[in-house]
Formats: structure tokens, C-alpha cells, sequence
């Protein structure tokens, strides 16, 4: 299990650290970390309805930075080129991201952000046209808007 996977990801208890570490007797997983043999299945049933149940909706700052950007510090809406849904456009080579693990998306705008996706590659114009746009367009955003961004578009946003 990946250390920064997330606590609670509303609407999705198969996705959530809590329920899974509940679920796990693996001495690196478990939680509680001691003492049990057998994982308490009546508390376990509870939270992963209580998880499945959430409002699934994203973050609003994060869902209007997707659809609108950001005027006052020139970040372009993310809807522009990948679509409201987040379904890309096969045409432009803007990429699918909508379904997407957030742990691998956040990864990707953290790289893109610092300029590091591509670093070796003989020339960023023929191996990745897009990609410059991309700097552009998440070099600005905050970690926790990446973060929030890519936690949204694993919802499907
Ligand atoms: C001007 C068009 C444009 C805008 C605006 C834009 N993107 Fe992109 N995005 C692209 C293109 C083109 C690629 C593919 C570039 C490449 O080949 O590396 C891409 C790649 C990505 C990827 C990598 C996908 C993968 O499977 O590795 C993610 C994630 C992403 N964009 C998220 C965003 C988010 C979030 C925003 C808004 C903050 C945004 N993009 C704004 C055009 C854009």
C-alpha cells in the first residue's frame, strides 16, 4: 500500500487507506498495529457504507479551477483542451485523464510543473507537441490545487 494513498476517498471504500488498514492483519498494514488476530468486521462494514455513501463530489475550488482556470494568475481552464468531462480529444492528442489514480496524476503535474516529464528527451517538439502548454498551464497551481485537481478527476469529476 502506497504511504501517501488517502485516507478517505468519498464514494470509494475499495480506494481508501481507513477501510483497508481495518481490513489487513499484514503487520505493515494493520491497524490497529497490535494485538488483533481478527479484524472487526461489524466496525468494518460500517465505515466502508459510511465511505461508500459520501457525497463524492469534488472540491469546489478544484472543480471551478478545471472548468474556468484562473483568470488573476493566468492559468487556463484544464476543460480547454481536456474536455468538461475530462474524456480529452483524440484529435489534439489531449490525453483521457477522467478514472485516473490520483497517486499517478499528481505525480504527472508534478512533473510538468517543474519541468522534469520529459527531462533527457531529444526534443520536447517531436516527442510531446503538447506538452509545453502543459508546463504552462500547471506551473502556477499550488500543491494542495494539484493535489485536489487530481483527486476530483479520479472521481470522475
Ligand atoms: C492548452 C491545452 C491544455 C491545458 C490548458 C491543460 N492541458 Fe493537460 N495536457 C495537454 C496535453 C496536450 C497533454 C499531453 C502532453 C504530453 O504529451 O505530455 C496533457 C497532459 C496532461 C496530463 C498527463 C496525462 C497522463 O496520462 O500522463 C495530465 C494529468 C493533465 N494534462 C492535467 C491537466 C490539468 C489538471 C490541467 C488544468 C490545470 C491541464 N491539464 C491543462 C493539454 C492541456
Amino acid at each position: 500500500m502506497q504511504a501517501s494513498a488517502q485516507l478517505v476517498v468519498p464514494g470509494a471504500s475499495h480506494a481508501s487507506a481507513l477501510p483497508i488498514r481495518m481490513r489487513s492483519r499484514d503487520p505493515r498494514v494493520q491497524m490497529p498495529p497490535l494485538g488483533t488476530a481478527i479484524p472487526d468486521f461489524e466496525a468494518l462494514a460500517l465505515i466502508e457504507r459510511w465511505i461508500d455513501h459520501a457525497d463524492a463530489a469534488c472540491a469546489p475550488s478544484a472543480d471551478r479551477l478545471y472548468r474556468e482556470g484562473d483568470r488573476d494568475r493566468n492559468i487556463q481552464p484544464c476543460a480547454a483542451c481536456h474536455g468538461s468531462g475530462g474524456r480529452g480529444r483524440e484529435t489534439n492528442e489531449d490525453p483521457m485523464l477522467r478514472g485516473q489514480h490520483a497517486v499517478y496524476t499528481t505525480r504527472q503535474l508534478t512533473a510538468y510543473a517543474a519541468r522534469t516529464r520529459y527531462r533527457g528527451s531529444r526534443s520536447l517538439a517531436e516527442d510531446a507537441p503538447g506538452a509545453d502548454a502543459m508546463q504552462a498551464a500547471v506551473e502556477k497551481l499550488t500543491r494542495e490545487e494539484i493535489g485536489a485537481l487530481s483527486a476530483c478527476l479520479q472521481r470522475l469529476l
